[in-house]
């Protein structure tokens, strides 16, 4: 499935486990990095690769928030869901962002270029209203710095 550098890098993490099974977590990374996400493809492969059963992948994949079970946008964008950045405008940012892009919790832009998400507290409430982007953060956000973000992202 990948190539024989991506490989020797996937056997480097499983040998650095006493059980491959541990592995899991760092292998769906660098598959989600090589692919952007982990499709049901990837996951049967993962589940050979460490000698697990494919439900036991999935159950990973779908658990945490960071990994991708579904294609996501070119541009990642997290909206800090939680009371300070509520507080100080980020739910009206929240609803800017969703009209702006047409999209809902979750969703992708029909051209692709954008995936919005909600995230907990994202460590810089004194900042507030904060959102990051391809995981690079912004902070003390009007709804015009966002939409300045979004022309610039390519
Ligand atoms: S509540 Fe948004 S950064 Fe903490």
């Amino acid at each position: 499935m990948f190539d024989e550098t991506i490989t020797a890098e996937l056997e480097d993490i499983r040998g650095r486990y006493p059980v491959a099974k541990a592995a899991l977590v760092p292998v769906l990374h660098v598959v989600q990095r090589e692919q952007g996400w982990c499709n049901a493809e990837a996951q049967q492969w993962v589940a050979g690769f460490l000698d697990i059963t494919a439900m036991e992948v999935f159950e990973v994949v779908t658990f945490y928030p960071m990994l991708y079970h579904a294609p996501r946008g070119k541009h990642l964008i997290h909206v800090c869901r939680t009371l300070s950045c509520d507080a100080c405008g980020g739910q009206e940012l929240w609803q800017h962002l969703k009209a702006k892009l047409g999209v809902e919790r979750g969703g992708t832009t029909d051209d692709g270029r954008f995936t919005l998400r909600g995230a907990e507290c994202l460590a810089s409430c004194g900042t507030a209203p904060v959102i990051l982007i391809d995981g690079e953060r912004h902070e003390n956000l009007s709804h015009d710095d966002v939409d300045k973000l979004l022309e610039s992202a390519t």
